[in-house]
This record gives C-alpha cells, sequence and structure tokens, in this order.
C-alpha cells in the first residue's frame, strides 16, 4: 500500500476479514495465540466494575481473553472495519463491540481503567494522533497495554515473507503484502517506548516473547499531582 490512509487501511481490513483468523494462524505457526493469552494473564488485577476498552480489537481475540480474565468488568472492543466486528459479534457473544475510529475516539475523556492494543497501531494512518487519543481516554494511573513486533530479524522476515507470499497464491489476494511493509516500517520496541512517553505514558514493564520478535509494553499514566504508588 503506498500511501497509508484509514479509507485504504479499512477497505484493506474489511477485505481480509474472512480469512484473517485463519492466516493469523499459518503466518505465526500458532504462536500467537500464546502470546495474547500470556500478555492478558500477566496485567495486574484491577478493582470489579473497572471499564476495560481493546483498540483495534479486529475478530476479537485479546477482547475474549479479557472477558475471562476480568470477568466483573465491562469491555469494549473497538474497530473501525465493519467486516472485523461482524466476525467478533459471531464468535464472542456477551462482549460490546463497537466501531469506532483510534485516531478520533467516540469516547470521553477519563473513561477507561485498562486499553489494550495488540497488532493496532502499526495499522494505523497516525501513531501520535491514535496515542493523543489513547492518553485523552485512559484515566490518570490507568493502564495502556500494547502488543505487536519489537525488532526486526532477518530470519523472520524470510520466513514471513515467503508465507505471505504462498497465502498471496492460494487465496489471490496480495492483500497480506502490506504485512510485510507496516512491519518494516514500525519502530522498534524502545522507539514506541519513547513514543508512549511523549504522550504521558510510562512503560513500567516490557514482555519480549520469540527472542524480542513481538513484545508488549505495559505502561501508566501518569499523574503527576498524584502519589499513590503506580498500579504495575
Ligand atoms: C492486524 S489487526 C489486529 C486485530 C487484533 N487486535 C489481533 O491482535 O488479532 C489490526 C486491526 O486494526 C484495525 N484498525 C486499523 N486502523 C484503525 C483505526 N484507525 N481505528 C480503528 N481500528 C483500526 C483494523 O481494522 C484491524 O482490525
Amino acid at each position: 500500500m503506498q500511501s497509508k490512509t484509514p479509507e485504504k487501511i479499512c477497505a484493506l481490513f474489511n477485505q481480509i476479514a474472512p480469512h484473517y483468523d485463519q492466516n493469523n494462524d499459518i503466518i505465526s505457526i500458532f504462536t500467537h495465540r500464546f502470546i495474547k493469552q500470556h500478555v492478558v494473564n500477566s496485567i495486574p488485577d484491577l478493582p470489579p466494575d473497572s471499564q476495560i476498552l481493546d483498540l483495534c480489537t479486529g475478530t476479537g481475540d485479546i477482547a475474549r481473553l479479557l472477558q475471562k480474565r476480568f470477568d466483573n468488568a465491562q469491555i469494549t472492543g473497538a474497530d473501525f472495519s465493519k467486516e472485523m466486528l461482524k466476525i467478533a459479534r459471531r464468535k464472542h457473544r456477551g462482549i460490546n463491540f463497537e466501531l469506532a475510529d483510534c485516531l478520533k475516539l467516540p469516547f470521553a475523556d477519563e473513561s477507561f481503567d485498562l486499553i489494550t492494543m495488540s497488532f493496532g497501531l502499526r495499522n494505523t494512518a497516525n501513531y501520535n494522533r491514535a496515542m493523543s487519543e489513547i492518553k485523552r481516554v485512559l484515566k490518570p494511573d490507568g493502564i495502556f497495554v500494547h502488543l505487536d513486533f519489537g525488532k526486526e530479524a532477518k530470519f523472520v522476515d524470510e520466513i514471513f515473507h515467503k508465507i505471505v507470499k504462498f497465502i498471496a497464491e492460494i487465496q489471490e489476494d496480495d492483500s497480506y503484502v502490506y504485512l510485510l511493509e507496516s512491519k518494516n516500517n514500525f519502530p522498534p520496541a524502545e522507539k514506541l517506548i519513547e513514543l508512549f512517553a511523549e504522550h504521558g505514558l510510562q512503560t513500567k514493564l516490557r514482555k519480549d516473547y520469540l527472542q524480542g520478535i513481538i513484545s508488549a509494553q505495559y505502561c501508566v499514566k501518569t499523574n503527576v499531582l498524584h502519589s499513590e504508588p503506580d498500579p504495575l
């Protein structure tokens, strides 16, 4: 994809939605399932009735894991792709899924105790705008958990390239070539941590998977007027 406009990104995810889960399993050789589970299990306990938002929820994997982990919380999954949400709603009943653009979130300031974003930021058209919105809707001392590629690795890129080409051939759809592009243009975990800090989100914990190829950051929205210990 030459220019990453929100319209093109949304159209791409609408197109790949029917194969998204299956392709995710193939591309990651099922590892994404275990990593997502581990990331959610590592989130600290939250008070009952907490408000949780899973951004770029896609087909709702993380929202579902959050529902199991925090059974008293109110969970919302948000995405701007109607087709991805259609699958999420079909797979996970009892979770509130909303059509929403994370560059302009339809939620009030300081609404959520926890916001998660898995393999999402990389796909947005404007990282700074997405981060400003996350900071805006997160409560003071709220937690932001981010998961995505953490660094480049030549051998993984080669395997990726082969699998993506294979998928493009058998499904006669080259949308997945975009994945390689977005992956190569995405900042490494160290730079992301700086970006989060610029938006008032201090990374308290980082968990690397597959030798750092996948990385999760657990951040807290800092409140300079408040001196309670950090929840992480
Ligand atoms: C690679 S999928 C990740 C899905 C899921 N979180 C997962 O881990 O499997 C990226 C998702 O981000 C969504 N997305 C990209 N830009 C968005 C935006 N500006 N607002 C809302 N959703 C967006 C896409 O529609 C897509 O469902």
